[in-house]
């Protein structure tokens, strides 16, 4: 008898081996959350009427008075409120997202290709025209300072600003940067250590000049330069930017990019940030949140080590342990943790809209989610979503609690619209993660909604604040 019960667990262990990675969540977890579904139509109704015209003049009022004096602070918008989507319908606001997301990643993954072995064959494909960047603020630039509305990418590390003339100079909302009517426009040299740090750069006439090429085939050209930046009230004089004669791409509608990444020519190492952090409104919101440098991570803020990639500075990355839903808890098998080469590892990213997470991960934490969303109706799949529901006879629902585990014990509980959101305005909602086979894993900016990210640069912390928007 007991030969045969020791052959039933061998059999049980091998068929399921990642079921040795399956525990329970800490007690205090909810196991299930509530979903407003009314109000998550209500809003994809919303974003298709934004009034500009209020909005444009309200971002004219963008700096925000801030109480202590170190602190830089900037208004946040989401990107529905700077451009009005040319979509009538929400679903086909939802597909361009998606599309535009695919080729977020493929920037991404192409851009730390080049430090690496070549597993990430991601396919190059050209601009499309559905324009990137989904979070913006506003800052100026020169003196005096001309408005420019930029990208937040904290998966780069050059900021850049379109300049006059114009090689190609794709369309935005505000007028051409133009040097000319700047005093404080200082072409680099060559020979300065900010044109030294740059990957690509060559040399014209003693001057920098610039390049930064992202995956999906956009790339931006021109003199590397200093410049002052306006931040609120205050001027930061001697920024090191790109400005950029030849842009094509993926930024339609902004100015340029704030590069917020890790390296030493980003925007927070040029400011000598110890901190900065953002909050991500509501993708389909017109209301805004901020963007602050040099404040300190909120008291109650959940802090996990910020670990680095030792090949590749760019890239923050966290330290996911497991991820929960419901009553299991899922712990990410090891080799997967690792952010040094082979290249695994959890990039956080304020550019990626929906988490990617290695397939035997997903397949896990899906897998649970559907298990425990038995009673709901089931739609079908909707482009890169793999788990829809049909809820349109419903006002809200109760569905199993998605939590990530970093390293540490701590725990970032999710709120369900973090993870079960609208794709169309009649009732179709999806389980938004999506699979991918790259060793990276990324978590996006859907799951970082209503959620104040912040990274203490100095202590190699980040610290996350739910409901702190
Ligand atoms: C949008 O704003 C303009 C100017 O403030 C106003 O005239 C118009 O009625 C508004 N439209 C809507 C739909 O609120
Ligand atoms: C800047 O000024 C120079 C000299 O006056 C002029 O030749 C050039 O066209 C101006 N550039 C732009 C973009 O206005
Ligand atoms: C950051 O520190 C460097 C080196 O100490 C200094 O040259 C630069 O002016 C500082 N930048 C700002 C914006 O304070």
């Amino acid at each position: 008898m007991a030969p045969l019960i020791v052959l039933f667990i061998i059999i049980i262990g091998g068929a399921s081996p990642l079921a040795q990675s399956r525990t329970t969540p800490p007690h205090h977890i909810p196991k299930t959350t509530i979903l407003d579904v009314t109000a998550s139509i209500q809003k994809t109704l919303q974003v298709l009427n934004f009034n500009q015209s209020k909005q444009q003049q309200q971002h004219l009022l963008s700096s925000t008075s801030s109480s202590s004096s170190s602190k830089l602070s900037l208004q946040l918008h989401s990107r529905a409120s700077l451009q009005k989507p040319t979509h009538t319908h929400y679903k086909s606001l939802t597909l361009s997202r998606l599309e535009r997301d695919s080729a977020r990643v493929r920037t991404l993954l192409t851009r730390s290709r080049s430090f690496r072995v070549s597993e990430f064959e991601a396919p190059i494909i050209s601009g499309t025209s559905q324009g990137s960047g989904e979070y913006f603020s506003r800052v100026g630039i020169g003196h005096p300072p001309t408005p420019a509305y930029m990208v937040l990418d904290t998966g780069s590390d050059i900021s850049w600003v379109q300049c006059a003339p114009c090689q190609s100079c794709y369309r935005q909302s505000d007028p051409i940067f133009n040097p000319n009517t700047s005093s404080s426009f200082k072409p680099l040299s060559c020979a300065s250590t900010h044109c030294q740090l740059l990957d690509q750069s060559q040399c014209r006439h003693g001057n920098c000049l610039y390049e930064v090429s992202y995956g999906d085939g956009s790339y931006t050209v021109g003199e590397f330069v200093t410049e002052t930046v306006t931040i609120g009230q205050r001027s930061l004089t001697n920024i090191a930017i790109g400005c950029g004669h030849d842009n094509q791409g993926l930024f339609i509608g902004a100015a340029g990019l704030l590069g917020l990444g890790g390296g030493t020519l980003s925007f927070p190492a040029q400011l000598n940030s110890t901190t900065f952090s953002y909050c991500l409104v509501d993708r389909d919101s017109d209301s805004s949140s901020t963007l602050e440098f040099d404040a300190p991570l909120p008291h109650d803020a959940v802090t996990v080590p910020l670990r680095r990639n030792s090949e590749y500075e760019t890239f923050y990355y966290v330290g996911l342990e497991g991820i929960s839903v419901g009553d299991e808890l899922f712990l990410i098998p090891e080799g997967l943790l690792e952010s040094d080469p082979p290249w695994g590892g959890f990039v956080i990213d304020s550019g990626t809209a929906v988490t990617r997470l290695r397939r035997e991960v997903y397949e896990m934490v899906r897998t649970a989610f559907v298990r425990g969303t038995e009673q709901l109706g089931a739609a079908r799949a909707v482009s890169l979503f793999d788990t829809c529901y049909d809820l349109s006879s419903m006002s809200s629902v109760m569905v199993p609690t998605v939590s990530f585990h970093f390293e540490g014990g701590k725990v970032l509980t999710l709120d369900a619209n973090n993870y079960l959101i609208p794709v169309d305005s009649v009732g179709t909602f999806c389980f938004a993660f999506i699979s991918t086979n790259s060793p990276l894993s990324i978590i996006g900016n859907v799951q970082q909604q209503g959620t104040r990210v912040s990274f203490d640069l100095a202590n190699s912390l980040i610290g996350f604040t739910p409901k702190s928007c």
